[in-house]
């Protein structure tokens, strides 16, 4: 609910901007033909230029992009020490007689002089947005924790929304964009569309969501892939296994869909994550209802379930052999679990989830047991009205840690190896709603304190650990992928 307020925000303000942006009187120049076709889909071309730069937005793309990047990036990454001068007149010149001797060509045979005029205030408008959007990039850039200081090395901007990230043995990535696209980013920086995803249904906190790899990738090649499946009006969280050839997915199959469907576009969980045997631990959110399915073993949603890498049930799972019960069914009780992470060396089971208003929950996930929404709860209704007063009882377990107010907690990882000092074994848990991680404190399974670290890095969707041993942070408005590199 609180993310479908937000959203209803987002949406109100981006109408209102919409509406601010097509009432002036200079129609806005799109721009769709002309513009050579870009080998790198992961790098966006605006469509519509800002209105009253004549024909610049064309222009630029046409003559100026190849050097100075198709978003103005050259540009925008040397704000501090424009070498030419930033105000309209020096650009213009800049423009009008070229910087010869350093290879920026004159374009006064090219242009006319409004023509040139519309150029650099193009420019000015694109920088000074530029630098309007990125303000916790430029803040952040380096942050200050209790182990030292650590660098945020900018990886990928290819998703809008950076939502699962998975490591190829090949030191490439994978990267899901919520809104339906799929992305491999190559080890020397460039990213490719990757082609037959599936049809996902984008729609508030819907759409192509968790990536994770089969322990055995290196022999089998399994990449598995959560994502919002739709039927008709309604959808539901699905879960699908594929291989990666060139950059098309083949051979897909699905092997989890949670049942029913529901016409709700919001908690479908979906982080998928593999432990020591082999087993694929999935989670599904409540579908918003709350009444109908966490407390019923009849549905698939509200639970973390556990399953073979095909889809198979594990005979031993808790409610294999229960009448009406989904045998796929390990835990529930849950509200809407968008961070897992197993513990390579213990094997525990962490999962966290959102809670209602307050409430948000990390728990030890254990065979068959009730995580007690909405029965029990830390949190109360988004109106403030409380819908229980009991934060305990009998045969529901209680979570090892909870925030109140919510931190809005998507996506986790543990810190393994030596690159983060003493943080090793410690959770990252991300947080949407304040713009940093929490690093949780733990030793032998119990949580002992915690840390905010990287403050302001922006909306944070995920975070995970690479095989090399160094965090990933990913944030969106507008989507990146951080590396966390210790400064010493
Ligand atoms: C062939 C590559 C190339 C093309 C094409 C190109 N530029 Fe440049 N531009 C450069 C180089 C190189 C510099 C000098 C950067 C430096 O001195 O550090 C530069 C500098 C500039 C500057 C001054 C920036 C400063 O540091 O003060 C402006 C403004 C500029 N270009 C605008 C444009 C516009 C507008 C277009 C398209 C009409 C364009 N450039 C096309 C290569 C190019």
């Amino acid at each position: 609910m609180k993310e479908f307020l937000l959203l209803m925000a987002s949406c109100f303000l981006l109408s209102y901007c919409n509406a601010v942006k097509t009432t002036t009187t200079n129609p806005p120049v799109v721009i769709t033909d002309s513009i050579p076709e870009t080998s790198e889909p992961s790098d966006p071309i605006p469509i519509v230029s800002p209105d009253g730069f004549g024909s610049a937005a064309l222009d630029y793309q046409k003559y100026c992009a190849s050097c100075h990047g198709k978003e103005m990036e050259a540009f925008a990454d040397q704000i501090v020490k424009w070498k030419h001068g930033t105000s309209k007149v020096e650009i213009i010149k800049s423009i009008k007689v070229g910087i010869v001797e350093e290879g920026m060509p004159a374009f006064a045979e090219t242009f006319s002089n409004r023509e040139i005029i519309d150029l650099a205030n193009y420019i000015r408008n694109g920088i000074d947005e530029w630098e309007a959007e990125m303000p916790s990039e430029k803040e952040g850039q380096i942050f200050e924790t209790e182990n030292g200081r650590y660098r945020a090395e900018l990886v990928s901007t290819a998703a809008d929304i950076p939502w699962g990230m998975a490591f190829l043995p090949s030191g490439e990535m994978l990267i899901t964009d919520r809104d339906g696209d799929m992305y491999l980013r190559k080890t020397d920086g460039t990213s490719v569309q990757i082609q037959n995803v599936p049809k996902v249904r984008s729609k508030n906190q819907g759409g192509l969501l968790d990536v994770e790899l089969h322990p055995n990738y290196e022999t089998n090649k399994w990449i598995y892939i959560s994502y919002s499946k739709e039927k008709g009006d309604k959808a539901t969280t699905a879960v699908i296994r594929t291989q990666l050839v060139g950059n098309q997915l083949v051979e897909t199959q699905e092997i989890f869909e949670a049942l029913p469907y529901w016409n709700t576009n919001y908690h479908y969980g979906s982080r998928l994550e593999f432990d020591n045997d082999g087993y694929l631990f999935i989670t599904v959110g409540d579908r918003g209802k709350r009444d109908v399915n966490p407390q019923n073993l009849d549905n698939h949603c509200g639970k973390v379930h556990r399953i073979h890498d095909d889809g198979r049930i594990p005979d031993d799972n808790p409610f294999a052999e229960k009448a009406n019960a989904k045998a796929s069914i390990y835990s529930y009780g849950h509200r809407n679990p968008q961070g897992l992470i197993i513990d390579k060396k213990t094997g525990t089971i962490w999962e966290h989830e959102h809670g209602p208003r307050g409430g948000d929950e990390l728990n030890i996930i254990k065979k068959g047991e009730n995580y007690g929404w909405p029965v029990i709860s830390y949190g109360i209704n988004y109106n403030g009205t409380t819908f229980t007063d009991k934060t305990k009882m009998d045969g529901m377990l209680n979570p090892e840690n909870y925030w109140v107010p919510s931190i809005a907690p998507c996506g986790m990882a543990q810190i393994e190896g030596e690159k983060y000092g003493d943080w090793e074994g410690d959770l990252l848990v991300a947080s949407l709603r304040f713009n940093y991680l929490v690093r949780v404190i733990v030793k032998d399974d119990v949580v002992l304190g915690e840390e905010e670290i990287f403050k302001n890095i922006g909306r944070v969707r995920n975070v995970r650990m690479s095989p090399d041993g160094f965090i990933y942070v990913a944030v969106e408005d507008p989507g990146r992928i951080f590396k966390m590199v210790p400064m010493g």
